[in-house]
């Protein structure tokens, strides 16, 4: 018995435990109720009188060695924290984190927004979930026109086929923030100078250069006596500021059941400034809007007489506008979010 106690003095001693773990076992195995000292006083019951006395000294004196080793390891393990960031040098730096960057979207989107506010146009929202008459009847596409096809919609089902209600079809995902327009013009009173950018969604093959969602800001401006001039003198302004003075733009006929007379614009090629490149298939020109005048159908069917005012609208989409400032030959990157593409739009938080 004796022997046993040196040797678990010994061990006692050279113990140093590396966490409260490893601490806990320690208490368990020499000073829990069923341990080894609890173990040794059993085993002291059953020897003579005569080796009592010489063992029940040791006894007493390794119990107590244990008990004390056990509390200053504790405590010492208790403030081990403080003891740690004491040590540490405080002057330090401390450590840096990551600060992310704006969406190049978002960073033409607002940019867009910021020159249109300077020229006195307001923000105007809408919902992405769009019934037929916001996104098309209000806007001059007849029932069963194939205008309606230029525009490949996203229909949203009925609860069941028995549902009654609209009729199927009625609801859709909005394929153009005109629809943000008409619930504007219904809501309210001329004059209106606005621009709506939010996300739209058409029904194409993912592809380089086609997506089933974009992002799009288009714009209207009614009052009394607006006329194509006013549209062009701001659309001029509005490319200049946006990609600079000197930009060249011509606007070529077009269609759209809402303008009337309608309107594309191209702007001379940003990338190689008309000698030719990819970007403007060699042609000098990009296509970057649509724009005309509103159809007088569109302002009485929003309850505006189009006896005394008239108004443009035009829509952009901003995935286009970003590709002609940052040559983004992928749509899909805008979409994938994969962080060496976003970083290289480092920009300063605000
Ligand atoms: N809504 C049209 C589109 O999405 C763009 C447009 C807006 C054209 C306003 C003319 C006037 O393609």
């Amino acid at each position: 018995m004796l022997e046993q106690i040196t040797d678990y003095t010994t061990e006692v001693n050279n113990f140093n435990p590396a966490n409260a773990a490893e601490l806990e076992a320690f208490r368990i195995r020499f000073l829990g109720t069923k341990g080894l000292i609890k173990d040794l006083f059993d085993q002291f019951k059953t020897v003579g009188a005569e080796e009592k006395r010489t063992m029940g000294k040791g006894l007493n004196e390794f119990k107590q060695l244990a008990e004390a080793k056990y509390q200053s390891l504790k405590e010492a393990l208790e403030t081990q924290p403080e003891k740690t960031v004491s040590k540490e040098d405080l002057t330090l730096p401390g450590e840096g984190f990551e600060i992310g960057s704006r969406h190049p979207l978002s960073l033409v989107r607002n940019e867009i927004i910021d020159i249109f506010k300077r020229l006195g146009f307001i923000v105007a929202e809408g919902p992405e979930i769009e019934d037929d008459w916001h996104n098309f009847s209000a806007l001059n596409f007849p029932q069963e026109h194939p205008a309606r096809d230029m525009q490949d919609t996203f229909f949203i089902s009925k609860k069941s086929p028995a549902d009654s209600g609209e009729a199927a079809g009625d609801i859709a995902l909005r394929t153009h923030t005109s629809s943000v327009q008409v619930r504007m013009m219904e809501a309210g009173k001329p004059p209106f100078r606005a621009i709506m950018p939010g996300r739209v969604y058409r029904n194409e093959a993912i592809s380089a250069r086609a997506h089933c969602f974009f992002h799009q800001v288009e714009g209207l401006y009614v009052d009394e006596n607006v006329s194509f001039a006013d549209l062009k003198q701001t659309l001029y302004h509005f490319v200049q500021e946006l990609y600079g003075q000197g930009t060249k733009l011509r606007f070529r006929p077009s269609y759209f059941p809402f303008t009337e007379p309608s309107a594309e614009m191209d702007i001379s090629c940003t990338i190689c400034h008309g000698s030719g490149c990819q970007m403007c298939k060699y042609t000098g020109w990009v296509e970057i809007l649509g724009c005309g005048m509103v159809d007088p159908n569109v302002l009485e069917n929003c309850g505006i007489d189009s006896t005394k005012y008239t108004g443009f609208a035009f829509g952009m989409g901003i995935e286009r506008i970003t590709n002609l400032k940052y040559v983004i030959r992928d749509l899909r990157l805008f979409s994938e979010n994969d962080v060496r593409f976003l970083k290289q739009f480092q920009t300063e938080i605000s």
